[in-house]
């Protein structure tokens, strides 16, 4: 029987999300999407006029299809979260159920279960300040949207998933060396998304049978990297000095994630899989 995915953080077909999307899905997947609120208007007119349809071809000639795409919002577990001013807000009062419980419980109605989540969302609003000149406000909101969210969404989406499934985030480098320019507390962010994978792999594993794994991604010129600043400096450094001097492709990426969702992975738990054309292991540049 095919697995059913659900991919939350896909608003376009430049980022990694949508990459294990296509890489799932030619693996024989379902796939559900969760996109921002903000972002899904736009997302679902692309996708009705065709504009992905050359980036939905799949390697053996068909289109990929998203079954549904929900509307997610997930810095906010439930309606009592949700301030008025977003209640009220044009792009939000369009749209219903996006809170992570809503949809987690939308998705249950609709399907019944899934086998695959995919956490592809990061948000840090002064990204492009230094950790010394980021507010607390602006670094709990890093927190909140890249890496409580993920703890939110495996939590309302655990009770869902059928027994020997697995959960997957994105995680970066910057968690664990300095990389310059990635602030707000962004890089505090991707420290506890690893961190909270070891943990989530023991509790989801010992309760539910779920592997939990973060990938750690080389440089992409998506959406949400394009808004950081420095990602063509972060590309160029790469190429020059990685072990494998090439660009790194999205659909990597994509195809370790679909590895990591198969039982070719079925012992590997509390893992962070670098996907970086070997630039982690890089002592000095040369
Ligand atoms: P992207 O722009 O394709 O994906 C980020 C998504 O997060 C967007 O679709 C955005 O709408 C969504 N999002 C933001 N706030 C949200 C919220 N509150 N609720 C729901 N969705 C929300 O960009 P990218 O780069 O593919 O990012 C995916 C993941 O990959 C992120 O975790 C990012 O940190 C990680 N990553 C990216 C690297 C890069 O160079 N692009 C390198 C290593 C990791």
């Amino acid at each position: 029987k095919g697995k059913r995915a659900f991919i939350a953080g896909v608003a376009d077909d430049n980022g990694y999300g949508w990459a294990i999307a296509k890489s799932l899905a030619a693996a024989g997947a379902e796939i559900l999407v969760g996109t921002w609120v903000p972002a899904l208007n736009i997302f679902e007119t692309s996708l009705r006029r065709g504009k992905f349809d050359e980036s939905r071809l799949m390697p053996d000639g068909s289109l990929m299809e998203i079954t549904k795409v929900y509307p997610l919002d997930a810095v906010f577990d439930n309606l009592d979260d949700v301030p008025e001013d977003i209640k009220t807000n044009k792009r939000y009062a369009g749209s219903s159920k996006w809170t992570v419980q809503e949809v987690a419980e939308s998705v249950k109605q609709d399907f019944g279960s899934i086998d695959i989540l995919v956490h592809s969302l990061a948000n840090g609003p002064e990204v492009s300040k230094p950790l010394l000149e980021t507010s607390r406000k602006g670094y709990l909101a890093a927190l909140s949207a890249s890496s409580y969210s993920y703890v939110s969404l495996l939590k309302h989406f655990l009770p869902l998933m059928n027994p020997g499934g697995s959960s997957i985030s994105l995680t970066y480098i910057a968690s664990e060396q300095i990389i310059p320019g990635y602030g707000g507390g962004m890089s505090s962010a991707k420290a506890a998304l690893e961190s909270d994978t070891r943990v989530l792999a023991f509790e989801a594993g010992r309760k539910h049978k779920i592997r939990v794994n973060a990938i750690s991604a080389g440089p992409l010129r998506s959406r949400a990297a394009k808004a950081i600043g420095f990602i063509d400096m972060m590309i160029e450094y790469s190429k020059a000095n990685a072990p494998l001097q090439k660009e790194l492709s999205a659909d990597e990426v994509g195809n370790t994630a679909a590895f990591l969702a198969s039982p070719l992975a079925s012992a590997i738990t509390g893992a962070i899989i670098y996907v970086d054309n070997g630039l982690n292991a890089m002592g000095i540049g040369v």
